[in-house]
């Protein structure tokens, strides 16, 4: 009889997971170079990430050092294991979690997670009762949708700015269309671990665009295609429809995480500005920074629940 381990175990999507490539590298019949990251799968910084519980990505390098190294200062000041190679991103390893920098938008972020979804199985050797139990979060900034600067949006499920699921160009089918939301557990359980906290939090679909000017209808771009009725009409129908805010990675991170069948990842926004009032962002540095820290604590917050 099957376990509960192996239950879990089964809802991943095995028939989704590239088995031929993975499997041969497992086997130690190549070696896979991850090639953006840094490292490849005889590195021995593999050894040393067996533990691995969580992956938890945001757009800046900085920030992901700031997150590696409080993570380790509260874990009595664990080992942070670094990636050799910072050109692209930025990856800390640390007491059971994985920072890792995944630049601006879903072109640069999509590389940054297929190649930690191999990393991951490699870590995990292949086992789909591990790899499912591996917890995926982006920590990122945005703009909102009708809801004041600093607010923390908790994404339920993440839509390109037509409102439909990331998809990709596809040579042989023509497109392949991702399935967009969310695990609602997660988030619900996000918002409990934060309820101590003064902080404005959310839950809502967050919109995920291809660019920050014209695919978010900004009128403050060097090109611009809307005018101000028709950025208030796409404003409008993605308010009415629930949308909390506009990003540029979400919809690609869901959809690929969905597409292996990871049960456990978030998305955890706050917002710079409110883009119902306009287009630039004028907080102060001082207030960005502290708009920037809510994030961090939120998802902290929740990790401390769970490793
Ligand atoms: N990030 C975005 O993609 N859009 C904004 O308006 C702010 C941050």
């Amino acid at each position: 009889p099957l376990t509960n381990l192996s239950l879990i175990g089964a809802l991943m999507k095995s028939e989704h997971i590239n088995h031929t490539f993975l499997d041969s590298v497992l086997s130690g019949e190549q070696v896979d170079s991850y090639y953006h990251l840094g490292i490849t799968s005889d590195d021995p910084l593999i050894e040393k990430m067996r533990e691995l519980k969580a992956v938890i990505m945001g757009g800046s390098g900085t920030r992901i050092n700031e997150f590696a190294r409080s993570w380790s200062s509260e874990h009595e000041d664990a080992e942070i294991h670094r990636f050799p190679k910072e050109d692209r991103f930025v990856i800390r390893y640390t007491a059971g979690v994985l920072f890792v920098s995944h630049g601006m938008g879903m072109p640069s972020a999509s590389i940054a997670v297929q190649e930690v979804m191999r990393l991951v199985y490699f870590i995990h050797r292949g086992s789909l009762d591990r790899i499912s139990e591996v917890f995926w979060a982006r920590v990122g900034t945005s703009g909102g949708v009708g809801v004041p600067s600093g607010t923390i949006v908790v994404t339920t499920e993440a839509l390109m700015p037509d409102l439909k699921p990331y998809r990709v160009f596809d040579g042989g089918k023509g497109t392949t269309w991702f399935e967009s939301s969310f695990p609602v557990e997660t988030a619900e359980a996000i918002v409990k671990a934060n309820g101590e906290e003064e902080i404005p939090i959310t839950v809502g679909k967050t919109v995920a665009t291809n660019e920050f000017f014209l695919e978010q209808f900004r009128l403050d771009g060097a090109i611009v295609l809307a005018n101000l009725d028709r950025k208030m009409e796409w404003l409008t129908w993605l308010s009415e429809n629930n949308v909390r805010n506009i990003e540029m990675e979400g919809a690609m991170f869901a959809g690929y995480l969905n597409y292996w069948g990871f049960r456990s990842f978030a998305m955890v926004c706050t917002t710079m500005l409110n883009r119902l009032e306009g287009d630039q962002v004028t907080a102060t540095a001082s207030q960005l920074q502290a708009f920037n820290e809510r994030s961090g604590t939120v998802i902290f917050n929740y990790l401390r629940t769970i490793i």
